[in-house]
């Protein structure tokens, strides 16, 4: 890997799941367009959030980069190498290094297995990384990194609150020491008293092991103590990019912003100030989106060339300062700055 260059980086992906007709003989009638050009740099150590509504295609993203769809064109690139395409040994290989932590720990979980096996299940695929006598150790070892006691290791997942299960999900994406963790919503289906906890977990492994993350979220909020940058995803394409500063404190898409003003604010004075901005709708379907603008159908400040013309990824005329690694670019045609939610 050249010195400077990203730990993992993705080039105009794209993954259309085909929709077809008929029961004997198949007829591809067109596609669900779940992620439609989607580019993005990790570096080493980094955080990067990926936020949007349900349907936006994070998860057909997340699913891509640790190898469990193929990407309809496009690519991935770690450590310099193209492993968009990749398999048998040399996919395992690089798969070993990127890990995912899956949304819901009530279903990803084996319910018939036991918690030592369920951790440990990665080394039946990768015995190198632990032979086999070693195995137990490790596990206990794993669910101690995770604040979890190791006589717990012959226990079942129901034996568990959610938050201890994603605990286990998250040694079990530990357990061959990858140096990327995929994090899928790796908090929404945790009570919001316990999500802290696990983020404050994720934060801390980070820091231990070095890690890198990609951190995929429905809700702004929860990104924000984690992510040193931020994509905000619309109807399977980033709308908007840029750090954690300039998306919370300065977004310019107006979808980054009517997200941020639907975030819950604690203050009363700031609560009483700040100003909402309803969506109206459902995203409309990746099966067939809005020419022009995706977002244009909600948008409140859509004009006659946002169905005609589509908003290139970019940095807004007025901010052209701003490039390099801060780069804050914005799919707009008319993308301006609006205070929504002030700091905490
Ligand atoms: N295997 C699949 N076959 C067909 N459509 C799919 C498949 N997986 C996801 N989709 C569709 O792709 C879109 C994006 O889904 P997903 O990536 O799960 O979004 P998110 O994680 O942001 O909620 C949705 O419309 C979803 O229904
Ligand atoms: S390009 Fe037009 S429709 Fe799209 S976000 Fe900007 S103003 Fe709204
Ligand atoms: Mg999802």
């Amino acid at each position: 890997m050249a010195p400077g260059e990203p730990l993992l980086e993705v080039r105009d992906l794209v993954k259309h799941f085909p929709l077809t007709r008929g029961v004997l003989i198949k007829k591809q009638v067109g596609a669900v367009k779940a992620v439609d050009g989607v580019s993005f740099a990790l570096r080493q150590g980094e955080t990067l959030g990926i936020v949007g509504e349900s349907g936006c295609g994070k998860s057909t993203v997340a699913r891509m980069l640790v190898g469990l769809e193929r990407p309809t064109a496009g690519h991935i690139r770690y450590r310099g190498e193209d492993i968009t395409r990749l398999s048998g040994r040399a996919m395992k290989a690089v798969r070993r290094n990127i890990q995912m932590v899956f949304q819901d720990p009530y279903t990803s979980l084996n319910p018939r297995m036991t918690v030592g096996d369920i951790i440990g299940e990665p080394y039946e695929i990768h015995p190198e990384v632990a032979p086999k006598g070693d195995r137990r150790r490790r596990v206990q070892e794993l669910l101690d990194v995770v604040g979890l006691n190791p006589e717990f290791v012959n226990r079942y997942p129901h034996q568990f609150s959610g938050g201890q299960r994603q605990r286990i999900g998250i040694a079990r994406g530990l357990a061959l020491r990858p140096e990327i963790i995929v994090a899928d919503e790796p908090v929404s289906a945790l009570d919001v008293s316990v999500q802290a906890q696990v983020v404050n977990l994720l934060a801390r492994l980070q820091d231990d092991f070095g890690l890198s993350y990609v951190f995929i979220a429905h809700d702004l909020s929860v990104v924000r103590h984690l992510s040193d940058r931020v994509a905000v995803m619309y109807l399977g394409k980033i709308v908007e990019t840029g750090t954690d500063e300039q998306i919370y404190d300065h977004p310019t898409h107006p979808y980054t912003q009517a997200l941020l003003s639907a975030v819950p604010v604690p203050d009363p004075d700031a609560r009483a100030h700040r100003e909402r901005i309803l969506l109206s709708g459902d995203v409309p379907s990746p099966a067939d989106p809005p020419s022009g603008c995706r977002f244009r159908t909600r948008c409140w400040k859509a004009q006659e060339l946002c169905a005609r013309v589509e908003p290139p990824l970019a940095v807004p005329a007025a901010f052209h300062d701003d490039a390099g690694p801060a780069r804050h670019a914005s799919a707009c045609h008319f993308a301006e700055e609006r205070h929504v939610v002030p700091s905490e």
